[in-house]
């Protein structure tokens, strides 16, 4: 086992160097891939093991499917279905099948893992996968409880020759880098709130499944699995928010119910929180199962103008009495920025006609995950430093819990130190 981990953090070397030939290049060949010869080949690959292979992972498969970096030589699902559907998208038609993941965890000539399990998986499976010398992308969020995620970082921490990235795809976007300049450069003054959304009109219960598969497959519902609205979805628009402003959850406090779906059920179909940030700044953030109008997406209040991101659109609002702030002595940058139209050109009486800014990869959900499997590449092959590494994305997964926990206690007030005495 010693000289396994030695030989893959040789590989992982080579991988990272572009240098050797690696061993089990022959038996890479044997699976449909070619052999690394060097990682500036445009012939090498990263050999990909998937663990969980539902609806994200088939996803995930037809994202990378265009990518000459990698190739998935493994897939692993206990649900004979799904993993048919894994082997079909999985763009090799040697790869291997299996419904044990422990078996691709001891396979020598798999580099990285991809896991589309469910979360209760997600920080059992990372963690071994990095114990055994794999790169590791998991899907979001990062954990179910304080402990996983606390062990999860320390494990990252520990194995930070390799690369562990979670899959927060929108954290890519380019909006939000343009999000932080605009406000770094004063544009829309002092951000003192935000909402975000993640609304839709579905039921989240997959029908016709029996015996066993009923519950496992509706994992999404019950608390053994995940932590529900909170750490499904809502959970990507925090993750945003968190990186636009750079600062941490204070408390929360979070109000969930089943108004809708009475299936039997443990998470709320409907909930809305709300957080308030180190620095002062106020949150709400809402999810519904019943009701799809204001879709997923997050807006940002200034004093001098307002920010929407939903769907790949950035829509940029100036406000008008944002003059008078001057006479307060906050200055206003507005006609240094030029982004707006002139105050004088609107009639309406509080804000200027909205700045709309597109950007078709944001908006495209199978473009952004390929994407993000391009960084992945990149952290591997280059050593770049990854984005939705293992401290920011524990502290996206702490302002989930936070609010999840209130939601789970009739909206009791939860404090980061209330979480974080959890783990
Ligand atoms: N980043 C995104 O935009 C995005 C979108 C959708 C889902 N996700 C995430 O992807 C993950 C999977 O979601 P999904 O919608 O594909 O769910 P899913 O239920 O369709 O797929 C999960 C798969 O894991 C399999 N599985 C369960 N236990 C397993 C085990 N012990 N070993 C191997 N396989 C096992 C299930 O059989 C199932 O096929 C979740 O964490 C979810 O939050 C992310």
């Amino acid at each position: 086992m010693k000289s396994e981990s030695k030989k893959n953090v040789s590989r992982r070397d080579f991988l990272r160097q572009g240098s050797a030939v690696v061993a089990g290049a022959a038996s890479i060949a044997a699976l449909g891939a070619p052999a690394i010869v060097s990682a500036q080949n445009v012939n090498s690959k990263i050999t990909f093991g998937m663990l969980g292979s539902g609806s994200r992972g088939c996803s995930i498969l037809d994202a990378i499917a265009r990518h000459s970096q990698s190739i998935v030589t493994d897939v692993c699902d206990i649900y004979l279905p799904h993993l048919e559907a894994a082997r079909k998208a999985a763009a090799n038609d040697k790869v291997r099948t299996t419904e044990n993941w422990q078996e691709v965890l001891e396979r020598k000539d798999v580099d990285a893992l991809i896991i589309g399990a469910p979360l209760y998986l997600h920080v059992p499976m990372s963690i071994a996968g990095l114990e055994s010398g794999k790169h590791v992308f998991s899907e979001k969020s990062m954990g179910l409880n304080m402990k996983q995620i606390n062990a999860m970082l320390a494990s990252a921490n520990k194995h930070s020759d390799l690369t562990y990235l979670v899959g927060y795809q929108s954290r890519l976007n380019e909006n939000l880098e343009m999000i932080r300049n605009l406000i770094a450069e004063g544009s829309f003054g002092k951000i003192t709130q935000f909402y975000c959304h993640f609304d839709r009109n579905q039921t989240w219960k997959k029908d016709g499944l029996e015996g066993k598969w009923d519950r496992l497959l509706n994992w999404r519902l019950y608390k053994e699995y995940c932590g529900g609205l909170l750490t499904e979805v809502v959970t990507h628009e925090l993750d945003q928010v968190l990186s636009i402003l750079g600062t941490k959850p204070k408390n929360a406090a979070c109000q969930g119910e089943i108004m809708v779906y009475h299936d039997g059920r443990e998470h709320h179909d409907s909930i809305m929180g709300t957080w308030k940030m180190e620095d002062g700044v106020m949150g709400v953030g809402t999810a519904h199962l019943s009701n799809g109008s204001q879709g997923s997406g997050f807006t940002l209040l200034g004093t001098h103008g307002t920010i929407e991101s939903y769907g790949g659109k950035l829509k940029l609002y100036w406000e008008k009495a944002a003059r008078h702030l001057d006479t307060v002595g906050v200055k206003h940058k507005f006609t240094k920025v030029k982004m707006g139209q002139s105050l004088d050109e609107d009639e309406s009486p509080n804000s200027t006609p909205a700045k709309v800014i597109e950007f078709a990869v944001d908006s495209n959900y199978q473009d952004a995950t390929a994407r993000e499997f391009e960084h992945f590449y990149d952290c591997v092959l280059n050593g770049a430093k990854p984005i939705m590494d293992a401290a920011s994305c524990h502290e996206s997964s702490v302002m989930a819990l936070m609010a999840y926990e209130s939601s789970m206690n009739d909206g009791k007030s939860y404090t980061r130190d209330d979480v974080l005495a959890m783990g």
